[in-house]
């Protein structure tokens, strides 16, 4: 594998914007300094959001940010996170990945817009020799066997499902009579799906309804659309099933926490007397407080801390020339897999701390 920061070619490798008003004997000097034989001291980590107005991937960012300075005080090197905010396009992301490579970015880190353009980039990556992390948004399998410095960094969405799932399960097993409101033996459920083709929204969905049928519950779904893992569309969605069935919803499933919440808000705003059992996943700070509130019955926790941690010890093993399989627990050489958690009244105070 070719990488950047050992074999990096004089004029493909730029210095980062602020850097270009230098006095042309000086930057030349960053330049060798930072692309010579020796040891480059200045790590630049491009990272690629889908968007950031999804609130588990900005507080993802944010973590990133944190564990960053935390990394520069700790290695007394210079670390600069470029991040840049697809705003949902995929043509704008590819624009980013080709400033950031101009740039001279020694690793990419990338949370696809669209799944199915990770080819594109990978090859963008692999020819100018920089490690590619991606992470959140899974590839296909195809894509991230291209080239061996291909990573990816996430979590099991089956996983997710499966413990969402037997959150409910509990419940029914525990107290059948407060779930089954109409008591016909079946759970009548909705459920609020992610962006459609997101691995996280087709196994979330599939997974957490197995792990009932597999438990011997039948159920009865009245209904199931996208809210492209959206509060506010999640309202809408439940407004109008609220509309049509009324108390005839058992449960709410939700692919992810911020349509749980938007679940909670079309609730709020029309008064009854009891409530469905809503779940969600990714344990956000409002999901941990609507947990707390007893009006979300439970959540699965989304490490994204983890993730964020796991893409940067990825990053400096690169970039140090080092075996990543010693930095972190890497699968069939490409995949770093952060386990989910359940999260309930019971065990929220061990969240709280995190
Ligand atoms: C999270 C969602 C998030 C999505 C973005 C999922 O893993 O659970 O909250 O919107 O990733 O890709
Ligand atoms: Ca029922």
């Amino acid at each position: 594998m070719r990488r950047r920061i050992k074999n990096c070619s004089f004029p493909s490798c730029r210095p980062p914007a602020g850097r270009r008003g230098l006095p042309a004997l000086l930057a030349a000097l960053v330049l060798l300094s930072g692309c010579g034989g020796g040891k480059d001291d200045s790590l630049r980590i491009g990272a690629a959001l889908y968007t950031q107005d999804d609130t588990f991937i900005s507080a993802m960012a944010q973590d990133l940010e944190g564990l960053v300075r935390e990394a520069e005080s700790g290695t007394g090197k210079k670390i600069t996170l470029f991040i840049a905010d697809g705003k949902s396009s995929q043509s704008t992301q590819m624009d980013q990945v080709d400033r950031f490579l101009a740039r001279g970015c020694d690793v990419l880190c990338v949370n696809l817009v669209d799944r199915t353009a990770a080819a594109v980039i990978a090859d963008k990556a692999e020819a100018e020799g920089v490690p590619l992390v991606f992470f959140n948004r899974q590839p296909v399998e195809e894509d991230i066997q291209r080239w061996d410095g291909i990573y990816y960094v996430g979590a099991d969405a089956r996983e997710s499902g499966e413990l969402q799932g037997e959150l409910v399960l509990d419940a029914w097993r525990r107290d059948r009579e407060a779930l089954d409101r109409n008591g016909d033996g079946v759970l009548q459920y909705v459920m609020l799906e992610g962006e459609p083709g997101h691995q996280d929204s087709l196994l979330r969905t599939e997974y957490s309804i197995k792990a009932l049928t597999d438990g011997g519950v039948e159920v009865e779904k009245l209904a199931n659309e996208a809210a492209n893992w959206n509060r506010a569309q999640a309202a809408a969605r439940m407004a109008q099933w609220l509309e049509e069935f009324g108390d005839g919803i058992e449960t709410v499933f939700s692919n992810n926490d911020d349509m749980a919440l938007g679940a909670i808000d079309a609730l709020a705003d029309t008064p009854r007397d009891r409530w469905p059992l809503i779940v969600g996943v990714d344990a956000t700070a409002p999901a941990l407080e609507a947990v707390a509130s007893g009006q979300l019955y439970g959540t699965v926790h989304n490490d994204g801390r983890g993730q964020a941690q796991a893409i940067l010890d990825l990053t400096l093993a690169l970039w140090n020339g080092e075996d990543p399989a010693q930095a972190v627990d890497l699968e069939e050489g490409h995949y770093v897999w952060l386990p989910y958690r359940q999260v309930t009244l019971e065990n929220l105070e061990e969240f709280w701390k995190e």
